[in-house]
């Protein structure tokens, strides 16, 4: 099996002004340390991207954007485009956050014309999936995840040497404190694991990485990262205090 290097990441939704994020940043970049064993993304709302990429730079974290349209410039008001969020000094991008799908009317077609504009412009998206609680209940949750996956990925060229990476959040466990048991957790994520050998072969199979996302706490982080197909997790809530998500950073210590 290819060893995959952990990614703890932090979507700081819509919190955060601009001072108030380049306080928090800095006091991460502080509590946080030197880490090269995981790989570190923060993804505060884009009016705070300029002072954080400042604020974090040449530290052991990576800046990430929550979101993007897939057209590269014209007349899209309200919108930011790859190039854009890539000059603004991301590496990373949150493509299809269940906020997103639930309040703003995403589509899986439009997740995957998002993923091909990221890829073009050299950003690794962070593509969100998972079920609603009523999806879970009456027993759709690998269905929607099938839709979600085939979907979203459909017709995309994806190669080992620069995998997407996908969070798995199962909207029921987002800021509910409800974490998905381990043992759901697992099975949803190597559920995915199989999708992607499906679509697109064991290698990539074997090099994605697969975040969980949902609740995530300095109390849980360590018994999720157990799991064999857990290789990070998407943080919310905890992300947003420097103590709590670098407890979560430096959860093998
Ligand atoms: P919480 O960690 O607040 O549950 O949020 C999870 C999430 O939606 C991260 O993208």
């Amino acid at each position: 099996m290819a060893s995959r290097k952990p990614l703890i990441a932090g979507n700081w939704k819509m919190f955060k002004t601009c001072p108030e994020a380049e306080t928090t940043s800095r006091q991460l970049v502080e509590r946080v340390g030197d880490v090269s064993s995981v790989d570190i993304m923060i993804a505060p709302p884009f009016t705070a991207l300029a002072v954080v990429s400042k604020a974090i730079e040449g530290s052991s974290m990576e800046l990430g954007a929550q979101n993007l349209y897939w057209e590269k410039e014209g007349a899209f008001t309200g919108e930011v485009s790859a190039p854009m969020i890539a000059s603004a000094g991301c590496r990373y991008v949150i493509i299809g956050h269940s906020e997103r799908r639930q309040f703003f009317g995403e589509t899986d077609a439009g997740v995957n014309k998002k993923i091909q504009a990221a890829f073009e412009a050299s950003l690794i998206p962070v593509v969100c999936v998972g079920e609603t609680e009523p999806e879970r209940d009456s027993g759709k949750t690998f269905s929607v995840l099938d839709k979600q996956i085939q979907e979203g990925l459909k017709d995309l060229n994806l190669n080992t040497s620069n995998p997407p990476v996908i969070a798995y959040e199962p909207v029921w466990a987002i800021g509910t404190g409800k974490t998905a048991q381990p043992e759901q957790a697992q099975e949803a994520h190597a559920y995915i694991r199989k999708l992607i050998s499906q679509g697109f072969g064991d290698e990539l199979a074997s090099a994605i990485r697969i975040l969980y996302g949902g609740s995530v706490k300095p109390g849980n982080i360590a018994e999720l990262m157990a799991l064999p197909d857990i290789d990070g997790a998407l943080v919310g809530g905890a992300s947003l205090k420097p103590e709590t998500f670098s407890e979560i950073i430096h959860y093998r210590t």
